[in-house]
């Protein structure tokens, strides 16, 4: 037997601490965080795993802060209720997804509100704060200061009307709620008053000359440009104070003197969370936690959305950088937005796929979406997730090759050796290339993976998927075998060798299928267990006499129907928002009652109707109006059709002049009005015994 030679080992045995953004626990999650955080950042450190990486992936619920407030006020419970609610919603969906968190903690936890006071305490005692007394934006009516989300405004740097208090959505900017244009309370809509009262602020101006040089001279090459240019955009333009204290009462206490009634800025203790998740999970399988956030070796990564990149590329740096011992993330490879179907993705306007409406629809399907999420994954730019484009990389991808390739695999296998690996006879030419070629998979998808191009990375899976479906194709084992067995040993020996590398080499991207793979290939356990490196160093990754399990199918077609109930979901969801939107038009010229009298306004019956010959709107009526029986022309032919009105009850202006429409001359005016869904409804005399004629007053 001729060998293949195994191409270089890369090896590289590093700690890693990789963080996602916490999520705050007003609602649950939707593909847009999947497809921007968490699923990146579980690429990632699957990926680490499997190179034999030291890795802590750390998240867990971010539960203060005002939105969580407001929805608390809204649904008449307290914010703990709130948390407590979507705290285990979250953390379910990420366990379903195969989000493979080392810690899910929360906010909430004992461990990060000692964490945070004392990481403010250290500030503190530093001398890192501006203690100041100053004007606050304040709502008399509702006794309360308008901080974050609780004030909305003109943004100063773009104009948008509606950034919040200390942050616009639309440019990403963040701000003092006193630089807000024309603010007014987002709960009683009031103008605020300004009222002094006492805080703490991180003078971020101090430390611009390090976030220059650490981030605009360090990093301009190895940053994302995305992330990069936002950063120079805001320390170009100055840094300012940042309040990071906050006078609510939902929030960890501000821990000093003198601070009664106040909290901690939800963007202070947040990322605080991240260290006392890793302690919370250090404690647990017993390591020292400060390796991971202290250690010069260790690599910190920032997994995040790009409103986030302020906060965790300069708010959060600053405060690691004043409290002395930490390391700083070494890149924050922030994503930038899915749109869904056309749109931006909105919790209030329902405009989202929610996990666990994915999984009802497509129970054990997690994997299909996160391939096709990372398809699609807003790497660069923002992108689109479309229902038409998640079939299309379901059936033509993942089942047209990937499962495909396996299947004929697995199954053949089984047909022609009862499920063992045959034993291979000489090596064609095609073999060994085929081989060599597979052997440079796992450096190709490192080197895409390293700089967070999932998406590239993911590719060059499938192109794998690809070499082993052509190979078959080309080798046509199930033909070769009438003439010649022992080349098709040789032919199975080779596609199961290809099978096995998929199996390892996909598991950050699909984990379900990879483990799946694997107990088929019955190699999840024992000296067949495979990591990254093996593949290209190992010369036989699955060996002749194996014995593999049956074949199962990986993937399966969705048909259109599945995708249409998911379209009339979004269709139903911008009927809603159409009519809860819907302007009410503004009063017109008043109208004296003489005005009014001149309305000669009666109840009548339609008789007979008819469509209007090539017009679209109009039908032809006749109308009883109890003082004779007139035609009416109506333009109400796209709600109704003729039959459907004949015999209704309707309400008729009977002395407006008459009109020549189309040739026909038309003599009063039925009224109608809207629905909700801006079809048109009659104005109904609504008693059917109300007789014809009687004048409406
Ligand atoms: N809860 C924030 C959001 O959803 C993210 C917080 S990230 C952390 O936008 F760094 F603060 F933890
Ligand atoms: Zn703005």
């Amino acid at each position: 037997m001729r060998t293949f030679v195994p191409s270089k080992q890369r090896i590289m045995s590093k700690r890693y601490t990789i963080t996602a953004a916490l999520p705050y626990t007003n609602g649950p999650i939707h593909i847009g965080h999947l497809a921007g955080v968490y699923v990146p950042a579980d690429i990632y450190s699957r990926y680490l795993r499997l190179t034999g990486n030291d890795v802590a992936f750390i998240c867990g619920s971010d539960e203060h802060g005002v939105p969580i407030t407001i929805k608390a006020k809204n649904e008449g419970v307290s914010p703990q209720d709130i948390v407590d609610k979507y705290h285990a919603i979250i953390k379910k969906s990420f366990e379903e997804f195969g989000i493979s968190f080392d810690n899910y903690s929360r906010t909430s936890a004992k461990i990060h509100h000692e964490t945070a006071s004392e990481f403010f305490k250290t500030l503190y005692d530093k001398g890192e704060f501006i203690e100041e007394t100053n004007e606050q934006l304040y709502d008399e009516q509702a006794d309360q200061f308008l901080a974050d989300r609780f004030v909305i405004g003109t943004c100063p740097k773009c104009g948008n009307e509606e950034s919040y208090g200390d942050q616009c959505e639309k440019c990403g900017t963040s701000h003092n709620a006193t630089d807000l244009i024309n603010p007014k309370s987002a709960i009683t809509g009031n103008a605020p008053t300004l009222k002094k009262t006492k805080h703490w602020f991180l003078p971020l101006d101090k430390h611009e000359a390090f976030l220059r040089e650490w981030i605009l001279e360090g990093h301009k090459n190895d940053w994302k440009p995305n992330v990069y240019g936002q950063v120079k955009s805001w320390i170009d333009d100055g840094l300012r104070p940042r309040a990071v204290t906050r006078d609510l009462d939902w929030g960890i206490p501000v821990p000093v003197e003198g601070a009664e009634g106040k909290v901690l800025y939800v963007w202070f203790d947040a990322p605080i969370g991240y260290i006392s998740s890793t302690k919370e999970w250090a404690k647990q399988v017993g390591k020292d936690w400060e390796l991971y956030w202290k250690d010069k070796e260790t690599k910190l990564i920032h997994f995040i959305g790009k409103d986030n990149i302020v906060f965790h590329c300069i708010i959060f740096p600053a405060m690691l950088k004043a409290e002395g011992s930490y390391i700083l993330p070494e890149n924050v490879p922030a994503n930038e937005f899915l749109n869904l179907e056309g749109n931006k993705l909105s919790t209030s306007k329902n405009w989202a796929v929610w996990l666990p409406d994915y999984l009802i629809d497509f129970p054990n399907q997690q994997d299909v979406l996160r391939y096709a999420l990372t398809s699609n994954a807003p790497e660069a730019k923002d992108n689109d997730f479309t229902w038409k484009d998640f079939q299309a990389r379901n059936n033509n991808e993942l089942v047209a090759i990937f499962g495909n390739f396996i299947n004929r695999v697995v199954v053949l296998t089984n047909k022609y050796y009862n499920g063992i690996v045959p034993t291979p006879e000489d090596f064609s030419k095609v073999d060994l290339e085929t081989l060599s070629e597979v052997k440079a998979f796992p450096n190709i998808i490192s080197s895409s993976i390293e700089r967070y191009r999932f998406r590239e990375a993911q590719q060059e899976l499938m192109n794998l998927a690809r070499l082993g479906n052509k190979y078959l194709a080309d080798e046509e084992p199930w033909k070769v075998i009438k003439v010649d067995e022992g080349r098709v040993q040789t032919i199975m020996f080779v596609a199961l060798q290809i099978s096995s590398a998929l199996a390892t080499l996909c598991e950050p991207f699909l984990p379900f299928t990879s483990a799946k793979l694997r107990k088929m290939l019955n190699i999840s356990s024992g000296n067949l267990e495979m990591s990254w490196s093996d593949i290209a160093s190992k010369e036989i990754l699955i060996p002749a006499k194996h014995q593999i399990g049956d074949a199962e199918l990986l993937f399966s077609k969705i048909e259109d129907d599945a995708i249409q109930i998911q379209l009339d979901k979004l269709i139903a969801s911008k009927k809603a928002n159409e009519a809860a939107s819907k302007t009410v038009e503004p009063q017109k010229d008043t109208i004296t009652f003489d005005d009014f009298t001149k309305l000669d306004i009666r109840v009548g019956t339609i008789l007979e109707a008819e469509k209007m010959p090539k017009a679209k709107k109009l039908l032809v009526l006749k109308v009883d109006t109890g003082i004779d029986v007139r035609t009416i022309v109506s333009g109400i032919a796209e709600s109704f059709t003729a039959e459907e009105v004949i015999g209704k009850k309707v309400t008729v202006l009977v002395n407006l002049a008459p009109r020549d429409l189309r040739g026909v001359e038309s003599q009063g005016m039925i009224l109608m009005t809207e629905n909700a869904e801006g079809k048109l409804v009659f104005v109904n005399p609504d008693h059917s015994n109300v007789s014809n004629g009687l004048q409406i007053s």
